[in-house]
Order: C-alpha cells, then sequence, then structure tokens
C-alpha cells in the first residue's frame, strides 16, 4: 500500500462521517445517494436521500412510480436530467428482471408438465441491481464515477472514484499541473487514481478519499497546518496549494433570454410540460417565449400576438425584469409578465389551462417556483 493510501485510510478511520448511504451494501441505496450527491452538497442532499428512500424503498418503487412524482421530490435539487435518468433506469432494472422471471417460469412449467403453478418469483431488491461494473456503467445518467463509486461500496470492486474531491486532493499532494478538464488530463488522473487505490479495502478508500477532499482538502482555506499528509504533500511543499488543480478556461457562457407568462384567465392559468431535449426536461414550466435578447414589452406583445384569439386586447404588464439563473453551460436571464386575458379564451396551443391553485401540484424549475412563491 502507498504512503498516500496508508494516511488516507488512518485518516478515515479516525474521521469517517456517519451518514445514511453508508453502512450499506445495498446497490440501490448507494445509486441514489450517488445520483442526488452529484453537484450537490451533502448538507443539501441528506434530506433528499431520506425522502426518496422513505417514499421508494425499492427500485420497483421507483419504477412504478409516475414520473411527475419523482420530479416533484427531487423539486430544489435541480439538475433534473437527474431524476428522468433514475427513473428510467429503473424502468429497464426492473423490466429486465421481469423478462427473466417469465423465462424461468415458463422453463419450471414445462418441468411440470402442464401442473398449474401460480409462483411468483420476486428476488430481493438487492439481486434486481446489475452486478458487473459494465452493467452498471450501462444505467441510464450512470457514468465512470457513479458505477465505479455502486460497485466499490456495494460490491468493493476495484474501481477507482475520480470526482472533484479526487482531483483536488491527487493534483495538490502529487503536484500536478495538467488541466483536470481536458481529455489527457482526465486520462492521467484516472490511472493515478487506479494506482492509488488499496485493493485490499476499495470501498473505504473510495469513501476516505472523498471525505478528505470534503473536509481537510477543501478547495478554499484548506487545513494544510494540521494536515496528516502535509509532510509529503508536493503542493504544500512547493507553495502552490492554492492554484492546483488547474483548469482549461472555457468559453465563456452562452446567455438565452426567457419571457415567462403567468396567464390568469379567470381563475385559470396555463402551464406546460417541458419535454424537448434541453435543460429542466420533464419539469412544468408557464408559457414561454425565449429570444437571444431581452425584448421589450412591444416586442413581447408581438411574440404573444399568434398565441391569443383575434380581436382579443391582452393587458401585459412587467412583475419582475433581469431575473439571473446560472446554470453549467447557461445563463438565464428572466422577465417574468402578467398576462390578463378573459376566462374564455383557450389559447396557448401547446399548454394545458389549470385552475390556479393547482399550480402548487406540479414540479417547476427553482427559477419559477421562487417567482410563484413570492407573486402568491
Ligand atoms: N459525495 C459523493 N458521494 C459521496 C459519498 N458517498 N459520501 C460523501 N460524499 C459524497
Amino acid at each position: 500500500m502507498s504512503t498516500f493510501s496508508n494516511f488516507i485510510l488512518i485518516w478515515y478511520s479516525i474521521h469517517k462521517r456517519d451518514l445514511p448511504w453508508r453502512n450499506t451494501t445495498d446497490p440501490y441505496r448507494i445509486w441514489i445517494s450517488e445520483i442526488i450527491l452529484q453537484q450537490t452538497r451533502v448538507s443539501q442532499g441528506y434530506d433528499y436521500f431520506l425522502r426518496f428512500m422513505e417514499r421508494f424503498p425499492t427500485v420497483q418503487a421507483l419504477a412504478e412510480a409516475p414520473e411527475d412524482e419523482v420530479m416533484r421530490l427531487w423539486q430544489g435539487l435541480g439538475y433534473y436530467s437527474r431524476a428522468s435518468n433514475l427513473h428510467a433506469a429503473a424502468k429497464s432494472i426492473c423490466n429486465k428482471q421481469s423478462a427473466s422471471d417469465h423465462h424461468v417460469t415458463d422453463d419450471q412449467s414445462k418441468r411440470e408438465k402442464g401442473e398449474l403453478v401460480l409462483q411468483t418469483l420476486k428476488e430481493e431488491d438487492g439481486s434486481l441491481f446489475p452486478k458487473t461494473f459494465e452493467e452498471v456503467r450501462a444505467l441510464k445518467g450512470v457514468g465512470d464515477y457513479t458505477a465505479a463509486a455502486i460497485c466499490s461500496f456495494a460490491y468493493n470492486m476495484p474501481y477507482a472514484v475520480v470526482d472533484g474531491n479526487v482531483y483536488r486532493v491527487l493534483a495538490r499532494y502529487f503536484g500536478i499541473h495538467e488541466p483536470i478538464n481536458t481529455t489527457q488530463g482526465k486520462k492521467l488522473f484516472a490511472t493515478l487514481a487506479q494506482d492509488q487505490l488499496d485493493a485490499s479495502c476499495p470501498a473505504d478508500y473510495n469513501q476516505a478519499i472523498m471525505d478528505f477532499g470534503a473536509l481537510v482538502c477543501t478547495p478554499l482555506s484548506p487545513s494544510c497546518t494540521s494536515c496528516p499528509l502535509g509532510e509529503s504533500c508536493e503542493a504544500l511543499r512547493s507553495g502552490q496549494v492554492d492554484v492546483l488543480p488547474q483548469k482549461q478556461k472555457k468559453l465563456t457562457l452562452k446567455i438565452r433570454y426567457f419571457h415567462y407568462l403567468l396567464v390568469k384567465a379567470g381563475d385559470t392559468t396555463f402551464i406546460r410540460k417541458r419535454t424537448e431535449r434541453d435543460i429542466w426536461q420533464n419539469l412544468y414550466e408557464l408559457p414561454l417565449v425565449e429570444s437571444n435578447h431581452q425584448l421589450s414589452i412591444p416586442e413581447l406583445l408581438q411574440a404573444i400576438k399568434p398565441m391569443i384569439a383575434e380581436g382579443e386586447e391582452p393587458q401585459l404588464t412587467l412583475i419582475r425584469r433581469g431575473v439571473k439563473h446560472v446554470l453549467t453551460h447557461r445563463i438565464i436571464m428572466a422577465d417574468f409578465y402578467e398576462l390578463t386575458l378573459p376566462a374564455s379564451t383557450c389559447s396557448f396551443a401547446t399548454c394545458q389551462q389549470i385552475k390556479m391553485e393547482q399550480l402548487d401540484d406540479y414540479a417547476f424549475p427553482r427559477l419559477i417556483t421562487l417567482f410563484l412563491d413570492k407573486s402568491s
């Protein structure tokens, strides 16, 4: 075992955090926790995980749930494609399993020569879950990191995880200046991480290095003076802790301009589901006009004219302007308007008309819930 792994494991044996997805080898629980924790801090993901497990304790419960309910439980966590992918993967796990159940039942009934045997062959949930790295990696929404986490934590298989914490710890300890967001950099760090993995205890080693990055070797103000690896840390020796890990600069973020309409038609309003392959897939939103610049009121009126019945005078009131919402690859600048129409108007062809008070029953992106909460 390398000095690095040895120190990391000793540190972990003392400082291990008691988290609800640890001390289990159930791959389903581990999978859910890892998807929640992608792009989400432990403190924020904690309650979501508990609520999710309470409502969907098994992969079957998740597979059988309506998509909207899954999205509602996810509301506020962001990156909603994670929830859609989880749901799709749960369904594919259960479909595969029921196909193989039928196969077994058919064989049995052949053997039993027509004897009527009604038997449900439902395996324990743990055993529904794929067992090899390749099968786990093939699940929708599961990348190299998540597959390595599931296989090491659930099955103790020797796959090293490489997440933001691991990049930082390795880049600093070994003094590596290769950017972590290039193909070459990713390969280099993946190989280094795998070389450091202690194959006699992959689950503990992987948890240990991630926790070490989250608690000691933090992005800002790391605890170098009390760090147990300080004596052999290359970045500390050369005074480069603050500049590692390195990232290649990205192009500037594209800005999208969204103009949302809170329609008031008597006691009804309009919403639509975002089904297209884009941000917020499967979440709901208010009627939207998107453009490549911020529209003035006359421009917006012009844009919504085709949606409104002939001869009608819509009343458009600006409620909030220039709400900035930052996503990974995009910035959204949103304006919110109230659009008052006669109750009889049934325009907005791609939207569904609902009662105003039903707005709470749908999962919206945070940008919209914040607006609705403030304007109610
Ligand atoms: N972040 C991602 N996975 C984690 C885990 N298993 N424990 C703590 N933090 C994490």
